[in-house]
């Protein structure tokens, strides 16, 4: 009964100009290791069920990159949306999709450009919750202890009350997404939060009934045709179902609002390709703090805890800078002070409109 629901939709616009619309972060291959981010969460998926339960939804605009990258899917497993809407009508159509093919499936929805080094802990903590989720009407999401008081991610803090038949997995107290400097600074003082892995796991049953509850008004939309659903009428119900749908993530819309939500302290080694930030986090540094890819042609004087990503061939030579991003890609170049990072979603908007 084990599904997996990869999410594919995003555009990735705080990591421009490497990320681009037209081919975002998920399938590229950022470490050049051969496969790109969404090949390898595939890979992963794969050693959880069966590929045919493998579903991916993205943006009607990807479907083509996502044929290539993944020849084994069939069309049916890809879900294309005709607008970006953030992720809460992605996993309500997802789940009650799924549910319409099995209403006693347990799915674990997924992201599909994170790094995780520890293949083994993760197939581990996924079919540990994947068992719970089976077992209690439940939401859980998989914490990470935080490393800094990075605003982009949704922070956990928990209670010692766990599941009845689970003894590791934790009731949540609150889940606050995305909170400002100043409180994601206390959560990371106070020690007891931890990061939402942006992976959680659930029973179809649990996840449309918390959508019937919290956004009633997607969950009907999605219900209503759930007929059309696995038929030739399904892309023609989505199109005018998205038309109706309001833009919010799951984040925003079930998981700080749910009150069955539970979390399973996991530590696989995860980084969420995110931000600059996080790649900065897991590069390779030199002595004075700087990541360089590729460092062949790059020269820095009196320059410290830089995080820089230019071509190959491109000769880079920065004197006195400390604490900034230097990233170019597609004939273009952008310079910005590791603090603002996150202002680079809101920059890249500016900057589509005007080009
Ligand atoms: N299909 C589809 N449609 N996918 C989408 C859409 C959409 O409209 N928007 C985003 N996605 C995909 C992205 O491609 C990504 O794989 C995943 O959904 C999560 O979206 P992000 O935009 O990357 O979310 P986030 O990183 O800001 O925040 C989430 O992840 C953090 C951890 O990485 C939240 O769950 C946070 O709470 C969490 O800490
Ligand atoms: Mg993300």
């Amino acid at each position: 009964n084990n599904y997996a629901l990869i999410m594919a939709g995003g555009v990735g616009s705080r990591f421009w100009p490497v990320s681009r619309t037209e081919y975002p972060k998920q399938f590229i291959d950022f470490f050049g290791v051969g496969k790109t981010l969404i090949q390898s969460t595939y890979e992963r998926f794969l050693k959880i069920c069966p590929a045919e339960n493998i579903f991916i939804v993205t943006n009607e605009i990807y479907t083509n990159i996502i044929k290539e990258q993944l020849p084994d899917i069939s069309d049916n497993q890809i879900l294309a949306e005709p607008i970006m809407r953030n992720t809460a009508p992605c996993v309500s159509y997802g789940s009650t999709k799924i549910a319409q093919l099995n209403p006693d499936a347990t799915i674990v929805v997924a992201p599909s450009d994170h790094t995780i080094t520890d293949q083994e802990a993760f197939i581990a903590a996924i079919e540990q919750s994947l068992k719970a989720a089976s077992e209690n009407d439940c939401l859980i999401t998989l914490g990470i202890k935080p490393s800094r008081p990075d605003t982009g991610y949704g922070y956990i803090q928990y209670t010692e009350d766990c599941l009845p038949t689970d003894d590791q997995i934790h009731k949540v107290k609150i889940f606050t997404e995305k909170p400002n400097l100043d409180l994601a600074k206390s959560f990371i003082q106070s020690g007891d939060f931890l990061w939402n892995a942006g992976i959680f796991i659930w029973s179809a049953k649990a996840i449309n009934k918390s959508f019937s509850v919290h956004l009633p008004e997607m969950h009907e939309i999605f219900q209503q045709g759930s007929a059309a659903y696995n038929t030739d009428s399904e892309s023609e119900f989505i199109g005018a179902a998205y038309q109706q749908c309001i833009n919010i993530s799951i984040d925003f819309g079930i998981m700080e609002k749910a009150q069955n939500v539970y979390v399973l302290p996991a530590d696989f080694g995860w980084s969420d390709l995110g931000t600059w930030a996080s790649i900065y986090d897991i590069a390779e540094h030199d002595y004075v703090g700087n990541a360089v890819i590729p460092a062949e042609k790059v020269m820095m004087f009196n320059s410290s805890n830089c995080m820089v990503n230019v071509p190959e061939d491109k000769l880079v030579i920065l004197q006195g800078l400390h604490d900034y991003i230097v990233v170019e890609s597609n004939n273009t170049l952008l310079i910005c002070p590791r603090s603002e990072e996150q202002s680079i979603k809101q920059v890249v908007a500016d900057v589509k409109s005007k080009f």
